[in-house]
């Protein structure tokens, strides 16, 4: 099969968060089994073009934007023999200093961007030809499946592509004011409840959920969740509606990348057989991060995006009380300002036990989860999570909120140590998390042992991207 992937993040060429890490390894394994695979990436300034080699394709675009007519070229960078990035390249609205926008919000002309990317998409894939499947994912590139079918399959064009939407995470939609509509050159019959008016906004999202031929999310229970009005952010009626063609995949994870005994960016190597190893790393970061260096001390660890979906909310006022249980608590991560000050706050309030580490480095996140104990992850909601994955694999248990894809992948100790791969909670509030916290901590204090058999259990397992290629292509050939 021909697919032509359009996505707003890819590893190793640009990353926010889990979105470029699924991309990146789907795309790879897809082509790995001998599909054609076109990613169309946006030609963002801040992708490192002398790391990458980057060819012209001498294809130029011009996309209607309201009155206006945008010019775009096309570049290209073959990753293998199968598989190239596409970048759709614009100065205007891609040379920017950060991907969505800032700390304040998304960018003012962020309906125009993704508009201009998403037709662009559906323009390339026509020069491209041939394509048997389109497949978005995630607002920034969902009203591309509104115009397939209302504009170009209209037209005669690209008739024979089926599309797929996967939703990567239901809280950011593309909303925008019903002003704009004038952007689309489509008729305002569109504008529609059943259309792609949410509560007289645009929603570029919902255009994809309507307009998607199959729509699948990144694991069983999200698939469930959004269905409900706690998890919809008000489409779970328009979800429901589509449930028949609605799928849970749970996401892979590369293991050529995250595993503690091939990873180039730690210390000291080690596996579930050889975990000897792990405790030099600990040691070693204590020194790198000004932590005290103590192997007994248990280090609890959180590497994330500093915002409400990742429960942030529910450490802060805990925190004090999680510091006077004698851990270590190591932060790498950045976001909404208020989350950073306090973490700033925290490592000077507790020199030598509190490391904030505010910023992006995928070299540090890879130590951190080959010196940590414990991994925390108590969001408010995960459609898959990944990070809890790597950390299972460096035997870094993870300590959950059991929602989403942390419910479908995490083991808690309740249903025995046996077979846990972690401590988990339900309850969304800060003393839940502090007592899932203690308990967890006691057991590293007191029965050192059982902790180690459940990090073990963890190291077991293994989310291969085979499994998730192999569903992904059931719906494809549906
Ligand atoms: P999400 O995509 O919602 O952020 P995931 O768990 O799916 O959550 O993926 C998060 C990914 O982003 C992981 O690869 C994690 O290591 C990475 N990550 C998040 N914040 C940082 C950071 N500050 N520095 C390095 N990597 C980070
Ligand atoms: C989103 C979700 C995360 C998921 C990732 C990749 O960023 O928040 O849970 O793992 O996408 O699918």
């Amino acid at each position: 099969m021909h697919i032509v992937f359009g996505v707003s993040e890819y590893f190793p060429l640009v990353k926010m968060g889990g979105l470029a890490d699924f991309s990146g390894s789907f795309t790879e394994n897809l082509a790995g089994l001998g599909h054609k695979v076109s990613v169309v990436l946006p030609g963002y300034s801040v992708i490192d073009r002398n790391r990458f080699n980057v060819e012209s394709t001498g294809i130029r675009l011009s996309i209607p934007i309201g009155k206006k007519s945008v010019p775009g070229f096309v570049s290209r960078i073959r990753m293998s023999e199968n598989l190239s990035v596409y970048l759709i390249e614009n100065e205007d609205y891609f040379n920017r200093e950060h991907l969505f926008g800032t700390e304040d919000g998304g960018y003012e002309d962020n309906a125009e961007r993704f508009l201009f990317f998403s037709r662009a998409i559906l323009e390339l894939a026509d020069r491209l030809g041939d394509v048997d499947v389109l497949h978005t994912n995630d607002w920034h590139t969902s009203i591309a499946l509104f115009y397939l079918k209302e504009y170009y399959q209209k037209l005669g064009k690209l008739t024979g592509v089926k599309s797929i939407l996967t939703i990567h995470n239901l809280g950011y939609q593309g909303l925008f004011w019903h002003h704009d509509m004038h952007l689309l050159n489509m008729g305002w019959e569109h504008f529609t409840p059943e259309g792609i008016e949410f509560y007289n906004y645009i929603n570029y999202l919902k255009s994809g959920i309507v307009y998607a031929d199959e729509i699948t999310t990144v694991s069983p229970s999200y698939a469930c969740e959004i269905q409900t009005a706690e998890f919809g952010f008000g489409l779970d009626g328009v979800l429901r509606s589509r449930s028949d063609h609605l799928t849970g995949i749970l996401n892979g994870v590369n293991y050529k990348l995250w595993n503690p005994w091939f990873d180039r960016n730690i210390e000291s190597r080690y596996s579930r057989k050889q975990f000897g190893g792990k405790l030099a790393n600990k040691l070693n970061f204590q020194r790198e991060m000004g932590l005290a260096e103590d192997p007994d001390t248990p280090l609890i660890t959180i590497i994330t995006r500093l915002t409400e979906q990742k429960g942030i909310d529910l450490i802060l006022p805990v925190f004090d009380m999680m510091m006077e249980l004698g851990i270590q608590f190591v932060m790498l991560g950045t976001g909404k300002n208020e989350f950073e000050d306090f973490f700033r706050g925290a490592e000077h309030r507790y020199r030598g036990r509190v490391a904030s580490y505010i910023g992006y480095s995928e070299g540090v996140a890879h130590r951190i989860h080959a010196a940590g104990d414990i991994y925390l992850m108590p969001s408010r909601y995960e459609p898959c999570g990944l990070s809890q994955l790597y950390a299972m694999k460096y035997g870094n248990v993870p300590l959950v909120r059991l929602v989403g894809g942390l419910r479908d992948t995490v083991t808690a100790t309740d249903r025995g140590i046996e077979q846990a791969t972690g401590f988990g909670f339900e309850y969304y509030s800060p003393y839940t998390l502090y007592e899932t916290l203690n308990s967890a901590v006691t057991l590293y204090r007191e029965n050192r042992e059982t902790f180690r058999k459940i990090a073990r259990n963890g190291m077991k397992l293994n989310f291969s991207w085979s499994e998730t290629v192999k569903r992904y292509l059931k719906i494809y050939k549906k």
